[in-house]
């Protein structure tokens, strides 16, 4: 390589370096270097629920974009004259709020500012525990200031006592004074307080007053309560002392029932106690027998808050004597007088009537003479039934306690001796849906018909399933349309009589009831017939041959349909004023024995329990503030001088 090659490119080297270094130069005179200065307008602590300021000043930011933002948010307060001033009305209480400028989208400085808590009450409660009133409320500042806050209380123109951590589990987290009052000295009407609050920053001070019976809040006791049930009541007693012996309360009970909604309850009772080594509440037991609830509890004094409620415990009710009989049907029984047997049926208890398990029905007719078979919840049977005697049967709803105190009464008349009440089922028109019947002969007293009807049934045509109740109504005419009714599998109707005297129910057993005629009733009537037709037959004959007319003549009549009961059932006599069904019940002496029928338990849904809204009391913020000053936050512990002008 020759020395002028070296020499050029030396050159050209040179050259390059002249021209990048003057091109630096240039752009350093463009771009001068930034110095921002950011300060804390009012100090670098801030009382919440003041505005805090914070400014940022940069040397040459003059036409360029100078933004102030808070970390870890995204407004900005922007400004292009060199000087931005970011203002934020009422700063949360914070250990290091940091905040920062920018040039030009760069972060150039920083500042950072605690924020001190503002004395806001909104919980503050005293209670009245004799010896020392106990008085709480949340605390205002965050964790971070705990240590540095300081709460002090004084009642009336007395020393302020200091507050400290509540180690009361009830009152975990809030802040807890006592302040000792005389037990034995007639508490005053009202009382003063004044809550000072001391931090880094200065004191501030709330002035609150209190009734004696705003404080005077029964609380449960801690320890584990001790339950005495018997069938009329529940009582809960706790080791210690009631602290108003002789003093009313009001105590509420909520019950929840565990299946039904319905039966859930809320009811408030009086009570007071006398001096007791235990403290005890009463309440009154639900009426329901052998049904889980769940209770919650509630007290006060008389114009005193309610105290918390007491945790929800579960109260299963002693079974007792189911709430009532069954109720008879309106003209409730049927006869079969073939089998000299007589069907009564009821209307059967809900299960939760029953108040106990092993819900059985026992019927007998007065004074036990005869004793029914029940057959599931709605009907029993009588063998060997005398229509001969009028007879007065009872039903009772029956579980493992025993009987229904009350019975119900269905009067049975004497049957043999009305049957010219009886009415007969005719046909049922599958097409149609129509029962038709044919009325009874007397019609004195006679005010209609009653329709009843079920929609499940197992095979037999004169009962319905458990599950099915029997439906009732009226008809005046012989005949019944169904088709509005869906899904009717047994139908029966009984004639009703204004005196009571009733034949009873007859079932829809498939085949028509109506008896047939007496033989020469019939035979007579076949004369008659032939005699006719015999005339008929000349007529046409005469007539054809006088005018060539053909005549085509009717079917005379069907074999009837044979009734299976036949002649057999006639007719019988009855007697049930109606008012017996429902009305005066009789207690009875003598008791049968009685199988006990097993019952589906009753699946429901359980519901939701409504949540307890907390309380929360609001005092009307009073403070004063007086403001000292504190070493700075974030780190560098010294406060920066403003910036140079
Ligand atoms: C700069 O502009 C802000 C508004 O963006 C204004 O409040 C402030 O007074 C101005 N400062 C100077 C020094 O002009
Ligand atoms: C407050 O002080 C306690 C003990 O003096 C200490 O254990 C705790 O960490 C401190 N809390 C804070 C937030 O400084
Ligand atoms: C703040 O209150 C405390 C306690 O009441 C008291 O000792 C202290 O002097 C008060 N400080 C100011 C600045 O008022
Ligand atoms: C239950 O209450 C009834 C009436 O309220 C009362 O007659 C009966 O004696 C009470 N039984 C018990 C054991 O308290
Ligand atoms: C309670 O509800 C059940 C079903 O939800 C209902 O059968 C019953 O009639 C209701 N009882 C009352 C007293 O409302
Ligand atoms: C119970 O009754 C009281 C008033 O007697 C009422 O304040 C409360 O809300 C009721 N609770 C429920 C769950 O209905
Ligand atoms: C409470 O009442 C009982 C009897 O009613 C009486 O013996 C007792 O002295 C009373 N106690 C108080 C504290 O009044
Ligand atoms: C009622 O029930 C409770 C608890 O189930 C039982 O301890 C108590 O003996 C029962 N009382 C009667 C009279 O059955
Ligand atoms: C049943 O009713 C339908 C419609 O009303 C009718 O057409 C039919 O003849 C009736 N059947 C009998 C056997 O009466
Ligand atoms: C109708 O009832 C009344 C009493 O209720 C009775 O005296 C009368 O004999 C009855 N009439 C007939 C036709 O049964
Ligand atoms: C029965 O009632 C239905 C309406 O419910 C009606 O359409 C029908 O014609 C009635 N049938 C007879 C035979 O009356
Ligand atoms: C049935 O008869 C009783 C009197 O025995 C009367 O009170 C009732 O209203 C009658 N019912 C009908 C539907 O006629």
């Amino acid at each position: 390589m020759g020395w002028r090659t070296r020499i050029s490119r030396l050159l050209s080297l040179t050259l390059l370096a002249t021209l990048m270094a003057r091109a630096l130069a240039e752009n350093a005179l463009h771009m001068p270097q930034a110095n921002c200065e950011m300060q804390s307008l009012g100090g670098p602590s801030w009382r919440s629920g003041t505005i805090g300021k914070v400014s940022c000043k940069c040397d040459g930011g003059e036409g360029r974009k100078m933004s102030v933002r808070r970390q870890g948010t995204i407004e900005s307060t922007d400004s292009y004259n060199g000087t931005v001033v970011h203002v934020d009305a009422n700063p949360a209480n914070e250990w290091e709020r940091r905040y920062e400028c920018l040039l030009d989208g760069v972060i150039q400085s920083h500042v950072c500012v605690r924020v001190y808590a503002l004395l806001n009450l909104k919980d503050f409660v005293c209670r009245d525990v004799v010896y020392y009133l106990r008085c709480t409320f949340s605390r205002m500042e965050n964790g971070n200031f705990e240590n540095k806050t300081h709460y002090q209380l004084a009642m009336g123109r007395a020393k302020p006592i200091d507050c400290r951590k509540s180690e009361d589990e009830r009152s975990r987290g809030k802040v807890e004074c006592s302040v000792p009052i005389d037990p034995n000295s007639r508490a005053p009407e009202w009382r003063d307080f004044r809550l000072i609050m001391s931090d880094d920053l200065g004191n501030q001070s709330k002035v609150l007053r209190l009734t004696q019976a705003e404080m005077e809040v029964l609380e449960w006791p801690r320890g584990k309560h001790n339950m005495i049930q018997t069938p009329n009541q529940t009582c809960l007693e706790w080791n210690g002392p009631f602290i108003y012996p002789n003093r009313t309360f009001e105590l509420n009970v909520q019950f929840r029932h565990s299946k039904l909604p319905n039966l859930s309850r809320n009811l408030t009772v009086s009570q007071m106690r006398a001096v007791s080594v235990f403290d005890q509440v009463c309440f009154g037991n639900p009426p329901e027998g052998n049904q889980l609830f769940y209770v919650s509890l509630s007290r006060r004094l008389h114009g005193s808050p309610w105290s918390e409620r007491y945790p929800e415990f579960e109260l299963t009710t002693n079974a007792s004597l189911p709430a009532r009989p069954p109720r008879f049907l309106a003209n409730g029984f049927s006869h079969d007088r073939a089998k000299r047997e007589l069907k009564v049926y009821w209307l059967p208890l809900d299960e939760l009537e029953f108040n106990g398990a092993e819900q059985t029905y026992v019927a007998s007719t007065r004074y036990g003479t005869k004793v029914a078979t029940t057959q599931g919840s709605m009907l029993a049977i009588f063998t060997d039934w005398d229509d001969t005697q009028p007879a007065t049967v009872s039903v009772w709803s029956s579980n493992v306690v025993g009987r229904s105190l009350e019975s119900s009464q269905l009067e049975v008349p004497r049957l043999s001796d009305i049957r010219d009440r009886r009415i007969y089922l005719e046909s049922y028109n599958k097409t149609s849906s129509r029962l038709s019947w044919q009325g009874p002969e007397e019609l004195g007293n006679f005010t209609g018909y009653i329709v009843y009807w079920c929609k499940l049934s197992s095979k037999v045509h004169d009962a319905c399933d458990d599950s099915s109740s029997i439906e009732t109504t009226y008809a005046r005419e012989t005949a019944y349309n169904f088709s509005g009714i869906q899904g009717v599998i047994r139908m029966a109707v009984a004639a009703n009589y204004s005196d009571g005297l009733t034949t009873g129910m007859r079932w829809w057993s498939g085949d028509s009831e109506v008896p047939e005629k007496p033989k020469i009733l019939r035979y007579v009537e076949g004369t008659i017939a032939l005699l006719v037709l015999g005339s008929l037959v000349l007529a046409i004959q005469k007539l054809r041959q006088m005018a060539d007319i053909r005549v085509e003549l009717p079917v005379m009549s069907e074999e009837p349909t044979a009734n299976p009961l036949g002649d057999v059932r006639l007719f019988y006599p009855a007697n049930v004023p109606p008012e017996k069904f429902y009305g005066t019940v009789r207690k009875t002496v003598t008791f049968a024995e009685e199988e006990p029928t097993r019952w589906p338990e009753i699946e429901l849904q359980e519901v939701p329990r409504p949540q307890p809204v907390p309380q929360a009391d609001a005092y009307v913020t009073n403070q004063y503030v007086s403001m000292s000053a504190i070493g700075a936050p974030c780190g560098d512990g010294y406060i920066k001088p403003p910036p140079v002008r």
